[in-house]
């Protein structure tokens, strides 16, 4: 079973699929119909040791030319050193204009790659192949690329878009269950913002080895959240105005992170509390909201943080260093209602400060 979107893009249109098993043949057909004189395949360590067999048959099928460049795990490698690296690679093993480079892993990987991709030779042509479930629903869609600075995730980067995102769940097989939940966060994000069946379907992930998960049921589920991120990214492709709904949760959930050093809070977890926290704030702010819908899946997340070592004034300092300020006031995705999501600036900090407190008294 596979599917396939396509996104329109000033770029061009590309097409987004998904399925399980369809990596081999979609990157065959792509360089069948191809000038490329060779191309360059990074991937993300931890995906390399669990399927470079797959990987360099695939490659080796293919016929032409490749060298591969293993991406370290982790966010370190979205810094500027890394993608000195990496261009320096591409560089010195004969790049042209026309050859493509295939990024095979998760948001880390496809961030750091595309920014490569944007910049050698001021664009190659760039695929996707997300190998994590938020990379597949999120980060792999909709041509943000880039890397952090010592002043904040993000920073550098460009809009880069794909020429084609190839989502393939056989990967998911050897993802570490943390990184499903860390996935599931974004889901529900859609959830909230647009779309109320996901509640439902992400059901799925209460199975105990996700694994097993009907391969059907997860694949309509990623192609449905995959069709919100294209439809947002379509609307609004270089964020000046809807695409920041898919921020929902984030300003609370960056915060969240930077106070817990990056490391003892996933990204996932804190979006997952940030969505909480804005519908607290949703609802200290006059709207009417039951968390009902996304508190259901708390269970499924073990914070390794407590709460004893988050001070809130300075967690509201760090929003207030995030991007998303208008007038030295805090903006906010918050819920009108369910699927209804509203752009609102904060005065008040102690509504702001109250909210935090709910959130963190789930830790
Ligand atoms: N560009 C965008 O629009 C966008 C959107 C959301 C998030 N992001 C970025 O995405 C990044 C997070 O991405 P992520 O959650 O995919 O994390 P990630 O890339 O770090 O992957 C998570 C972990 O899973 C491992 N892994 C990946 N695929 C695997 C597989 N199939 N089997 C076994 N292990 C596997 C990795 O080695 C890593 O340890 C962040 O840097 C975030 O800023 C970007």
């Amino acid at each position: 079973m596979s599917t396939k979107l396509t996104v329109k893009s000033a770029a061009g249109d590309y097409p987004v699929s998904v399925g399980f098993n369809i990596v081999d043949e979609a990157l065959k057909t792509y360089f069948d119909n191809s000038s490329a004189p060779a191309c360059f395949l990074f991937v993300d360590e931890n995906v390399w040791k669990h399927h470079q067999p797959k990987l360099k048959q695939i490659f080796d099928e293919i016929g032409l030319p490749y060298r591969s460049f293993i991406i370290p795990e982790g966010e370190k490698s979205k810094s500027i050193k890394q993608w000195q690296v990496a261009v320096n690679f591409l560089l010195k093993n004969g790049v042209r204009r026309n050859t493509p480079l295939v990024a095979v892993g998760g948001g880390i990987t496809g961030d750091l790659s595309g920014f490569a991709a944007s910049s050698a030779l001021r664009g190659i042509p760039l695929i996707h192949v997300p190998t994590t479930v938020l990379a597949m629903v999120d980060s792999s869609i909709g041509g943000k690329t880039g890397i952090n600075h010592e002043t904040g995730k993000n920073l550098i980067g460009a809009f880069y878009q794909p020429e084609m995102v190839v989502a393939d769940t056989q990967f998911l097989q050897t993802l570490p269950r943390k990184e499903w939940i860390n996935g599931l966060s974004e889901i529900l994000k859609y959830g909230a913002i647009s779309n109320s069946d996901i509640f439902e379907m992400s059901e799925l992930f209460f199975e105990e080895d996700l694994r097993q998960v009907d391969q059907q049921e997860l694949i309509k589920l990623i192609e449905l959240c995959m069709g919100v991120k294209v439809d947002i990214v379509q609307k609004d492709e270089f964020e000046g105005g809807v695409r920041a709904f898919l921020n929902f949760g984030h300003t609370f959930a960056h915060a969240l992170e930077k106070a817990a050093d990056f490391d003892q809070i996933s990204h996932g977890e804190a979006v997952f509390l940030g969505m909480l926290a804005a519908i607290d704030l949703s609802n200290r702010v006059g709207f009417s909201i039951d968390d009902r819908s996304i508190r259901t899946f708390r269970p499924l997340y073990n914070f390794g943080v407590s709460s004893d070592s988050l001070n809130r004034d300075r967690l509201i300092e760090y929003m207030k260093s995030d991007k998303k300020m208008v007038n030295e006031h805090i903006r906010f995705i918050l819920l009108k209602g369910w699927q209804h999501p509203v752009l609102r600036t904060v005065k008040d900090e102690t509504q702001i400060a109250d909210s935090w407190l709910a959130a963190l008294k789930e830790l």
